[in-house]
């Protein structure tokens, strides 16, 4: 791979998890999702729809909009913390989670779990209040972080700047995770210094909740068994190509996006 790679539609295809005829759910793999909250339900919702349009075996849900996620998603099981959820492979974490005591015990409940997470937003405040960031250099299960330009800014201490590439890339390599820079041109950079640019996309994505819903779709690849780098390259090229698909009926709303992810899913299955 050159230093800087613009994802294809090829890379998509070769990239997305073959399962297999003979595959059952725990192959596809088990989401865990804790995101969410009582104040914001719909970041629950939002991105157990993410996860939902993966590859995915199972979704677990632990968090404080139980109700509200079995009613618009009743194949989801759903436990209050991260601790009742068994057999999860990737958790997601953070957004709409809250940033009370009891947010800060569940992040630390899924970094715990020797399995992949995703963290966003409200995730990557409580890792800055938490001075966790730097702390988790030497976890061994891999990390992707999913800021936007704001949440970078409070992780890193400045802005992305001009160049996003080498943002990404320099926050990578602080926290040895994996970092989906997300905004118009959204990059990924990996620790060990390969950066990825998506050209998928449409402003129409600029609106609340989707990138909830990119975090649950991410949680999914990377549970069906892709490596950190690969899985945020496709979440990011398969969510835009659904922004755009979205956006074809008019305004968009997170749910369209949602929605919008299964046709744009469907030749790859
Ligand atoms: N072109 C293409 N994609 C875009 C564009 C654009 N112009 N603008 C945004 N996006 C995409 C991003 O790449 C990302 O995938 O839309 C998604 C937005 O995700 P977030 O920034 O996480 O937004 P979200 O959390 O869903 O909702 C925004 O959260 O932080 C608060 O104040 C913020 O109320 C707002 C809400
Ligand atoms: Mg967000």
């Amino acid at each position: 791979t050159p230093a800087l790679w613009v994802t294809e539609w090829s890379d998509v295809r070769d990239w997305w998890p073959r399962t297999g005829a003979s595959s059952e759910k725990y192959r596809r793999g088990v989401v865990g999702v804790a995101t969410g909250s009582r104040t914001y339900p719909g970041a629950g919702v939002l991105s157990v729809g993410g996860a939902l349009a993966g590859p995915t075996g199972l979704v677990r849900y632990a968090g404080g909009a139980r109700g509200e996620v079995v009613r618009q998603h009743p194949s989801v099981i759903a436990t209050d913390r991260v601790a009742g959820a068994g057999r999860v492979q990737t958790w997601v974490c953070g957004s709409g989670l809250g940033t009370d005591d009891q947010a800060g015990a569940e992040l630390r409940a899924v970094l715990a779990a020797p399995v992949p997470v995703v963290l966003d937003a409200d995730a990557l405040t409580l890792l800055v209040d938490g001075s966790l960031a730097d702390r988790l250099r030497h976890r061994e299960a891999p990390i992707v972080v999913t800021p936007h330009d704001r949440e970078f800014r409070r992780l890193c201490g400045e802005e992305p700047g001009a160049d996003r590439v080498a943002a990404a890339l320099r926050l990578a390599a602080w926290m040895n995770a994996t970092v989906l820079l997300k905004g118009d041109r959204t990059v990924v950079g990996t620790p060990d210094g390969r950066a990825y640019v998506n050209p998928t996309g449409s402003p129409a994505l600029a609106t609340g909740g989707t990138g909830d819903v990119l975090a649950g779709l991410l949680g999914a690849l990377l549970a069906a068994g892709l490596a950190p780098e690969r899985a945020a390259v496709v979440a990011a090229y398969l969510h835009g190509l659904a922004g755009r698909e979205a956006a074809r009926g008019g305004p968009v709303t997170a749910p369209d996006v949602v929605a919008a992810l299964r046709p744009v899913v469907a030749p790859l299955l």
